[in-house]
């Protein structure tokens, strides 16, 4: 238990008495028995033993008092004590214990500057560790892991909390830290949900609410089992609600981004698959008819040979538009999966393909769709721009995505910039949230590298 400071001062004049009274006893019984500097010496030793133990504000009126017993009453002359003496005694105690007491208010003001300095460079350290995370762009569940664990340590609380305010009125504990992970007061959710300010709850529990964009997101809870959370805990915790915010906000607006990205490709499949429809019942069939009818009349009438054989030009693009079409969207791909329709397209190369795909299940259309088309554009351009003479194509599925590699052998330099088809592809493949890069040093061929997560 603390003393109070003005309390202290008060005893540290009562020592002073005390050890004159007893300096002064002592000292009337050791004269003519002990010499007076061994005398000293111990008065001394005394004195630095108190200062030791119980300060300066206590060394000080104990040494003066002590050696003025000393002087009075065991070094010749001696003296009474009469007003004169009391009032020199009284004033030498005052002033020792003003010395002490000054001195000791000084040392305490630079020990708590120092560890506040200590305190602030140690918060800076901890947001700046919080910083980089968010910056790295890691997942915003270890984030807030990060910054209740911080928030806990900062304050030397035994718990902290990081609560999700839902739109249907309940709450999620996201993150908990502490020695004691007793659940946060139901009370203390309420009252921050309600007010958008930082409540207290006795002297166990304070919570501060975390803002995004305007809008009240969450809360951290900070509870200490024994009580006495310090006054200024909401604002040394506010510190980390601002970066909890930004985390937040940053991984909404990733969210955002990729949803968004992911419509756009599906409204652009979606196209493709009406294209494909229309070409299949409309044009295609017209054609088809037109061709019968022309090897109908080639039966009869003068021109027969030349009518037979513009039926057979139009049988040829009837064919291609056939195969147009599936280009478009691959029959073979929907029917019997990503390795057959891999393979049709190395078939179809007209360069040398090695596939090495081992895939044993089916995997998400998007999915298999993404791959195909990478493949696809990636083949083109090593027969388009590489003047490539091999490529290899590699795929498997590895801790939960498909991974996929295609190689050419060719000039190298293909680049985002230069064209749709590369760019087009990193679209669609981060839409479904994964990555697709290109390595393409010039002279030393083209690898494309793509993940996509199932
Ligand atoms: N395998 C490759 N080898 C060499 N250069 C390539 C290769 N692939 C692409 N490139 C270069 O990168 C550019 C961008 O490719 P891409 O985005 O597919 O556009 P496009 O094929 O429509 O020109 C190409 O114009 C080409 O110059
Ligand atoms: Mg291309």
């Amino acid at each position: 238990m603390r003393i109070p400071f003005p309390v202290q001062i008060g005893l540290s004049a009562v020592a002073g008495v005390v050890s004159f009274v007893i300096a002064r006893a002592v000292g009337e019984f050791a004269v003519g028995h002990i010499h007076a500097i061994p005398f000293a010496l111990v008065v001394l030793a005394v004195v630095l033993l108190v200062a030791r133990a119980a300060g300066i504000l206590f060394a000080l009126p104990v040494g003066t008092a002590a050696i003025l017993a000393y002087d009075w009453f065991f070094l010749p002359p001696f003296r009474d004590l009469n007003e004169a003496a009391f009032t020199l005694l009284g004033t030498f105690l005052g002033m020792a214990v003003i010395v002490g007491a000054v001195t000791t208010e000084t040392s305490r003001r630079a020990v708590e500057a120092e560890r506040a300095r200590g305190d602030m460079a140690e918060v800076q350290a901890s947001l700046r560790r919080l910083a980089l995370l968010i910056a790295q762009g890691e997942a915003p569940q270890r984030v807030f892991e990060a910054a209740t664990r911080e928030v806990r340590r900062h304050l030397g609380s035994d718990t902290a909390a990081l609560i999700r305010y839902e739109l249907d009125g309940s709450a999620t504990e996201l993150a908990c830290d502490g020695s004691n992970t007793a659940a946060v007061p139901p009370g203390l959710i309420a009252r921050v949900r309600e007010t958008a300010h930082a409540s207290r709850l006795d002297a166990t529990a304070v919570g501060v609410p975390i803002v995004v964009n305007g809008r009240l997101w969450g809360m951290f809870a900070v509870g200490s089992a024994v009580g006495g959370l310090p006054g200024d805990t909401e604002t040394r915790t506010s510190d980390y609600t601002e970066l909890v915010a930004t985390a937040v906000a940053d991984a909404q607006s990733r969210a955002e981004l990729i949803s968004s990205r992911a419509r756009i490709v599906a409204a652009a499949d979606e196209a493709r698959r009406r294209i494909e429809r229309d070409l299949h019942d409309g044009a295609q069939q017209r054609l088809v008819a037109l061709a019968l009818r022309l090897r109908t009349a080639a039966h009869d009438g003068e021109k027969s040979e030349e009518v037979a054989e513009i039926g057979g030009d139009l049988m040829t693009v009837i064919e291609e538009l056939r195969e147009l079409s599936r280009g478009i969207h691959p029959a073979v791909l929907s029917d019997n999966g990503l390795r057959p329709a891999l393979r049709a397209l190395a078939r179809r190369s007209p360069l040398p393909v090695e596939v090495d795909v081992e895939l044993e299940h089916r995997l998400p259309q998007p999915v298999e769709v993404g791959a195909y088309y990478v493949v696809s554009e990636v083949l083109t351009n090593a027969v388009k721009h590489a003047g490539a003479e091999v490529v290899d194509v590699w795929a498997r599925v590895q801790n939960g995505s498909l991974r996929i590699r295609v190689h050419d052998d060719g000039a190298g330099g293909a680049n985002f910039s230069g064209g749709t088809g590369l760019l087009g592809l990193k679209d669609r493949i981060e839409a479904l949230g994964g990555s697709f890069d290109v390595s393409s040093p010039a002279g030393a061929g083209t690898t494309v590298t793509c993940r996509i997560p199932l």
